[in-house]
């Protein structure tokens, strides 16, 4: 079969990020159509040439500050000043930690801003709230289920807007994250204290 979806992954820590096993989903459900790579600060010039064979990218990448993460931005800033004869279609399958799915909202204007403004058609875009928990939890199902219907929306070139989080009330979400990563900071030595304060480096 063609191969026709260049899976990109933007986040800074591809090789063990969620997104990274977001995108293992995804080829689950294209098989042979679709290609993985990982956005690096050195292979942005292969990646402008890699394009150039397929009619559509997947931008693979989390919610960084509200905003896109720096792999990405510096990307999308630096293919401004090389783009191509041939378009490929956009995609995005973003994932973010908050519970909230609406929270990658500015981050998916911030792409489509950038193809309007370079003249890439926007395809299709999914959005993950509960990003870092969602796959670790029996809702996996639900993430499951949309990012089949990206694949197939991609293939089809039926291009569609799709959210997913896990279904359940904010208070619970908060309370049960609060849990798991005061013990992700005991495991590591970082106590409750060091992690409630500003001081990233110092701590
Ligand atoms: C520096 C940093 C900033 C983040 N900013 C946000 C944010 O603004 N909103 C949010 O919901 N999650 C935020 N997150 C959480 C990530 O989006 C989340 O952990 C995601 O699953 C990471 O994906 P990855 O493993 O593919 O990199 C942030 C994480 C980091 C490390």
């Amino acid at each position: 079969m063609e191969q026709q979806i260049l899976i990109l992954n933007g986040s800074p820590r591809a090789p063990i990020s969620n997104s990274k096993a977001y995108a293992e989903q995804f080829m689950e459900n294209c098989g042979s159509m679709a290609v993985y790579d990982t956005i690096i600060a050195q292979n942005h010039e292969a990646l402008y040439a890699k394009m150039e064979q397929f009619s559509d990218v997947l931008l693979v990448f989390p919610l960084y500050v509200d905003s896109l993460p720096t792999p990405v931005l510096s990307f999308l800033k630096e293919w401004e000043t090389h783009l191509p004869n041939k378009r490929p279609i956009i995609s995005v399958m973003i994932n973010c930690g908050f519970l909230e799915y609406a929270q990658n909202d500015v981050a998916i204007e911030m792409v489509k801003l950038f193809c309007k403004r370079n003249g890439f058609p926007f395809g299709s875009s999914l959005q993950i709230g509960s990003g870092e928990a969602i796959l670790n939890t029996p809702f996996r199902f639900l993430v499951n289920k949309e990012i089949k219907k990206l694949a197939k929306a991609i293939i089809n070139k039926q291009y569609r807007s799709q959210k997913v989080t896990m279904p359940l009330p904010t208070s619970l979400f908060v309370k049960a994250s609060t849990k798991y990563w005061i013990a992700y900071g005991e495991k590591n030595g970082v106590s409750e204290a060091a992690m409630r304060t500003m001081d990233i480096e110092e701590t």
